[in-house]
């Protein structure tokens, strides 16, 4: 039987804008599950509440109701020691201005989630090699973030993300900051992890970026609006059937 990776059981989230106090609702049930293996992208309109749900299933913040499953471990009842300890071990995070460090030289940024978790010289410099390798990067370790192209940045970050083995890859607009070219490359080598089992939730405003996962989600103002599945079609059959669905959502 599939495993389920995430499961997000009616999320609210409601923020309160700090200089008035005006309360604004941003997730209004939210209910979500993923499986293991799953390739999931998450589209909608600005403002829609895609960055609030990545950001509360990565526990970088709080529902304000709702539960947040990962693994079959509730998240969403953790304290803040317990949140920091899950995340490190099980989540992996690409974020769209990529966050490399820049004081650390490219190596020591992908190693640093394992630094983190303790391992031993050996394992990290396997790891790594190992990361590197996979993303094609071995050739820029020693340089530092501002000596390497934007690619090659979301490449870092890319392999630093997965550098744990995580059980879960969030991605908020990885190919936010990419040209085209870039852009596929990247979603290959997601395609390719994927494959491999890794389970991976995305963010994004391109059709083509999305046309790559199994399966797109579409947020309306805070909720789940469609899913579209990608079944047995290919990426090009995909692509035009998310960009035929926004255009007659759109009218
Ligand atoms: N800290 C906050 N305080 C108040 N309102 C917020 C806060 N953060 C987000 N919002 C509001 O919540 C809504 C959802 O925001 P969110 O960042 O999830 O949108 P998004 O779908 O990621 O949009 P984009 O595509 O522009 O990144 C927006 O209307 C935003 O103004
Ligand atoms: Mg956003």
């Amino acid at each position: 039987m599939e495993k389920i990776m995430l499961e997000l059981w009616d999320l609210h989230k409601i923020y309160s804008v700090e200089k008035s106090g005006v309360k604004y609702e941003a997730l209004k049930g939210v209910d979500f599950q993923a499986k293991e293996g799953d390739f999931i992208a998450i589209m909608g309109e600005s403002g829609s509440g895609k960055t609030t749900t990545l950001n509360i299933i990565a526990s970088l913040d709080t529902p304000t109701s709702g539960e947040v499953v990962i693994g079959g471990v509730d998240v969403s009842k953790m304290n803040n020691k317990e949140i920091c300890k899950f995340r490190r071990e099980n989540l992996g995070f690409v974020f769209q201005d990529f966050n490399l460090l820049n004081y650390f030289t490219v190596k020591d940024n992908i190693a640093f989630p394992l630094v983190l978790l303790n391992k031993s010289k050996k394992e990290i410099d396997e790891k790594v090699n190992e990361l590197a390798e996979q993303t094609g990067i071995t050739k820029l370790l020693d340089k530092y973030p501002y000596e390497i192209s934007g690619g090659e940045k979301q490449r870092t970050a890319v392999a630093r993300a997965l550098v744990c083995d995580p059980q879960l890859v969030l991605a908020d607009e990885p190919t936010g900051a990419l040209d085209s070219k870039n852009s596929d490359q990247l979603m290959e080598l997601f395609q390719t992890f994927n494959e491999k089992g890794q389970t991976i939730i995305m963010v994004t405003h391109s059709i083509k970026s999305a046309s790559k996962a199994k399966k797109v989600l579409f947020l309306k103002d805070g909720m789940i609006g469609n899913t579209l599945d990608k079944a047995d079609r290919n990426d090009d059959e995909f692509e035009e059937e998310i960009a035929n669905f926004l255009y007659n959502s759109g009218k």
